[in-house]
This record gives C-alpha cells, structure tokens and sequence, in this order.
C-alpha cells in the first residue's frame, strides 16, 4: 500500500517505464532532430559532436540527476521545491528563472514545431513552394502555430498520467523505426560519403570558445535541462523509484536520437550538394529531396513530418507543464485556468519570433543583426534556449553542491536506488565542482572575459 507521501493528490506516473518515457519524450524533439544537425553543421561538425558528447557525459548527467532529486525530494515545482529545500532564502529566484525560460523557449518552439506540422502536408499541397517562402507567409504560420499550442493545451489539460504518458508510450518507438528507413535512403545517395567524412571524421582546429558554448547549450536544451524541467517531471515520481535507471535511459535515449539525426541529415545534404552550415532551414531544406528520391516519398514525408510533430509535442508539453506546475502549486490556480492562460501568453510573446522569417522586415532579414544573428527567433533561441539554460544549470548546481549539501541530496539518491558510497562521492565531485566551474568558464569565455585567448 502506497502511503499519503508516496503518492501525492497532484497527480504521478504510472510507472518508471512511463516516467522514462514521458522524460525522454521531453528530452527528445525537435532539438535533436532540428537543431542538433544545424547547430553541428555550424560548428564544423565531427569536432562539435565530440564535444557534445563530453558536454553530455561530464556535465548533463551527473546535472541531470541533480535535477530530479530536487523535484522528488518535495514533489514539487521548480521554485516550491527549491523552497522546501532552502526556505527562507532567495534561492527559490533559481526556479523561477527556470520557469520563465519555459515560456520564453515555449514561444518560439511552437513555432518551429508548427512549420514541422505543415510539412506534413506541404509535400502534397505545395511540393514546390521554396521552405523560405512557406515560413515567411504569416497567413500559413500564425494559425500553425496556433494550432499547435492548441494540441499542447489539449495534452497538458489530460494531466500527468492520461495525457503525457501515453501519448509519449505509442508513438515514440514509431519514429525511431522511421528514422533507420530515413537513414538507409539518405545515406545509399550518390555523394553521402562526403556527409559521413564531415559528420564523423573531426577538425579540432574549428574549435573555439562559441562553438564549445553552442555543444554546451545544445546538449542542455537537448536534455531538456537547466531549466526545471526535469525537476518537475521528477516531481512526480514516487520515493520508490530507481533514478539512476530511469535518469540513464533518458540521457541514453536522447543522446541516440540526436546522433541518428546527424546520420539521417549529413549524409543526405552532402548528396543534395547544400551547405552544411546552412542554419535553421537545414532540415526542412534537405529532408524533403530524400523524400523525393524514394519510392512513396510522399507518404514517407508525411508519416516522417507527423511523427516529429508528436515528438516536438512531448516537448511542448514539458516546457508548459513546467509553467502550470508552477502556477498551480505555488498561486493555487486550477489546472485549466493554468494551461490557458500560459498558452495564451506564449503565443502572443511568440508572434514576433513567428513573423521574423520574412513577414515583418524589421524582425529578421536584411539588416537584423542582433548578437550576431539575422533574425528575432534566433537571438531567442541564443538568448533563452543556450545562455539561460547554461545559467540555469550553473544556479542550479550550485545550490545543489554548496546550500543543499551532500548529506541531503545523497539520502534523497539513496531512496529506491541502491547506490554505494563511492558512487555517490565520484558524483558529488561533479556535481559540486565540476559542473559550475566548467559552466562558468564556458559563460565568461562568451562574454569575451578570456578576450581572443580562448575565444580565438
Ligand atoms: N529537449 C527538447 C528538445 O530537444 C526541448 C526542451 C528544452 C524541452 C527545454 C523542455 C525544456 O526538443
């Protein structure tokens, strides 16, 4: 029999399958299947991967399981369990950094997961309408991406277990098997081995202080990590679940996904002889002409675009249930008073960024430049989906490391896994040392601390 704690009235998962797979659902998105070859691209790609991977390996997921404990030791929301852990002190403004983020992130991510949406029909309604004149028309992308906070409001409403959960149970298993069909097509295309030798065979000497920000913030964003979400969604676990299982298979989960995504892409833009380099478009440019050369390639986009959308879904989904958790718990609204209202207000703090490809001149284009980047969706992905989440998951492990304290997170590590003393002690090193002194390093270096020395 479960006992009032281990089951709170605010809803948990049906089981740590479940857990993982709803985790992994928010993890995975269009971060690895979008952003990850792009960013990749434009840093030169093998070298950049080598870094992510060590980013992943030495600093997500040691970060990683940091950020669930938080959420299960008080089954709470970023800032309430920051609270309970450290009350009466200004820690809690952590969380709500993280909650912001969540908004700031939902706001140009439903955008891109709408263009994702209407690729699903784009190959049969318009085939040949170039990708940068379909995202600049704002009657085809307002109403996209409204539609798809739409089927985030209506996931979100289900709650944790009926919603999150199943959805993220069916369909994600079908992508994976999509993406080997993808993968086989693009890389038996004449001129993928140039794709591969650029994917897989690094030049280090491309590396330099933005490119190691960018494998950094990637690998966060990606993991879904710096800015509550998996304190929320470790929230609602139960004591008796097995963390460092279930936190391993979604960073092992995620970490797959994206580098298939590189072999699904590399290979294919090599082949269609376009710019690795080419940014944001990359995807949406290159995916299409394998379609194109495959027998049912319309079909295949079709079935390709609608599963991305359901992973871009579970993403959205995290990124509003962080907000909702938030206002539920800590302002005591309803759940549905919750969902609409932050849905609305992503949307509207989105607009910019939806109209920023082309509609509205002063937003994007010709002249914009901002922080080095040519258009407003841009400056917020930099802004709020690298450098907030990178400062986030400093904050953050440094309250872990230094004002939790090891004796209370190793208990709270303890519960329903069992893991041994020295385990815990080669942990802790990361997370209370290793962690903030390299997010730190890696932030100066981009606010040119270092000048040209490490920045090159
Ligand atoms: N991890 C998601 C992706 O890769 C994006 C995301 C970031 C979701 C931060 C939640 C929080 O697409």
């Amino acid at each position: 029999m479960q006992t009032q704690e281990e089951r709170p009235a605010r809803g948990q998962w049906g089981s740590s399958l479940g857990f993982v797979l709803a985790a992994a659902g928010s993890a995975i998105g269009l971060g690895n299947i979008w952003r990850f070859p792009y960013v990749a691209g434009e840093n030169g790609g093998a070298a950049f991967v080598i870094i992510y991977l060590a980013c992943i390996a030495l600093i997500c997921l040691p970060y990683l399981f940091a950020e669930l404990l938080v959420g299960r030791s008080a089954h709470k929301n970023p800032v309430g369990a920051i609270k309970a852990i450290a009350p009466n002190t200004p820690w809690w403004i952590v969380g709500a950094l993280g909650v912001l983020t969540g908004v700031f992130i939902l706001s140009y991510y439903g955008v891109i997961a709408g263009w994702v949406f209407g690729y699903v029909f784009k190959g049969f309604v318009a085939h040949d309408l170039p990708f940068t004149e379909f995202i600049a028309d704002p009657v085809v992308v307002v109403p996209l991406f409204a539609l798809f906070m739409l089927f985030t409001v209506f996931v979100v409403l289900g709650g944790v277990e009926k919603g999150i959960e199943r959805a993220a149970k069916i369909l994600m298993p079908i992508l994976l098997l999509l993406m080997f069909v993808v993968i086989v097509r693009g890389l038996t295309l004449p001129g993928a081995g140039a794709g591969l030798e650029f994917y897989l065979k690094p030049d280090f000497s491309k590396v330099d202080g933005p490119v190691v920000l960018a494998a950094l913030g990637q690998a966060f964003f990606s993991l879904s990590l710096g800015m509550g979400a998996m304190i929320t969604y470790g929230s609602y676990l139960p004591k008796t679940s097995n963390l460092r299982i279930a936190g391993g298979s979604v960073a092992l989960f995620d970490t797959g996904i994206a580098l298939l995504a590189g072999l699904m892409i590399f290979p294919a833009v090599f082949a269609a002889g376009e710019d690795p380099a080419g940014g944001p478009a990359l995807v949406f440019m290159t995916l299409p002409k394998v379609f194109d050369a495959m027998p049912a390639g319309q079909v295949v986009g079709l079935l390709f675009f609608l599963l991305l959308s359901v992973a871009a879904l579970t993403s959205t989904v995290s990124l509003l249930e962080v907000v909702v958790s938030y206002t539920v718990d800590e302002k005591k609204w309803s759940r549905r008073k919750s969902v609409w209202t932050v849905a609305v207000a992503c949307f509207l703090i989105g607009l910019p960024s939806a109209l920023s490809q082309g509609a509205v001149p002063a937003l994007g284009g010709e002249g914009f430049s901002i922080l080095g980047k040519s258009d407003f969706l841009s400056v917020m992905d930099f802004l709020w989906g690298n450098i907030s989440l990178a400062l986030g998951a400093l904050l953050l492990s440094i309250f872990v490391g230094w004002i939790w304290g090891r004796r209370g997170a190793a208990a709270e590590l303890k519960l329903g896994s069992g893991v041994s003393e020295r385990s815990i002690s080669f942990w802790w090193i990361f997370v209370r040392y290793i962690c903030p002194v390299v997010i730190f390093i890696v932030l100066l270096n981009i606010f040119g601390v270092f000048g040209d020395f490490v920045g090159g």
